[in-house]
């Protein structure tokens, strides 16, 4: 009985020996492994509704009216940017416009992870051509990368927008 009370005994501590060691490595291993970044929480704040009229729209536009040709009774009236600060403004609109994408990704907006993945994306690669564009001040460039970009709202829309 006392033989078995004593072998009781050792195997308790042989235990919580043990335990120590686990304790004692894991430290060692949080100790040795290099810092890791934490990510900010992000918690979306925007309904999709407050980020069309407030970012996609405006950036869209700008997008849309930036290249023109207008012909009425006064001749024809051509609207392009002209100096490199017409350019550099036309691209942070399109660089905004790709980013409501990002925006529309995020967990607790996205509506799915099929459908509204994809055409978020070709939404962003139409953008992202309209950013090229701005960024060669190429005219031309701007007027096929903004129908595109129609094409991707328009084809988002008769998916997902209820009214
Ligand atoms: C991935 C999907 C998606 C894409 C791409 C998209 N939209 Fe939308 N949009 C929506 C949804 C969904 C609504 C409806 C939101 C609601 O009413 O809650 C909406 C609504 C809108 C509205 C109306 C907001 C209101 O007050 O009713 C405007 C304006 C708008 N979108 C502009 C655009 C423009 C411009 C583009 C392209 C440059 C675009 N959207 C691309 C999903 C999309």
């Amino acid at each position: 009985m006392r033989t078995i009370h004593g072998l009781f005994l050792v195997g308790v501590a042989l235990f919580v020996f043990g335990i120590g060691f686990i304790v004692a490595g894991a430290r060692a291993a949080r100790e040795a492994a290099p810092p890791v970044p934490v990510a900010a929480t992000i918690t979306p704040v925007a309904s999709v509704r407050q980020i069309m009229n407030a970012i996609t729209g405006p950036a869209a536009t700008a997008v849309y009216e930036a290249v023109s040709t207008t012909i009425d009774a006064d001749g024809i009236t051509e609207v392009a940017p002209e100096t490199d600060e017409d350019w550099a403004a036309l691209a942070d609109s399109a660089a905004a416009l790709i980013e409501s994408g990002n925006l529309m990704l995020m967990s607790g907006r996205a509506v799915d992870q099929g459908d509204w993945v994809t055409m978020t994306k070709a939404f962003m690669d139409a953008g992202q051509e309209a950013l090229r564009a701005a960024e060669a001040q190429d005219t031309e460039g701007i007027l096929t990368a903004g129908s595109t970009v129609n094409e991707t709202c328009d084809s988002c829309h008769a998916r997902y927008r209820r009214d």
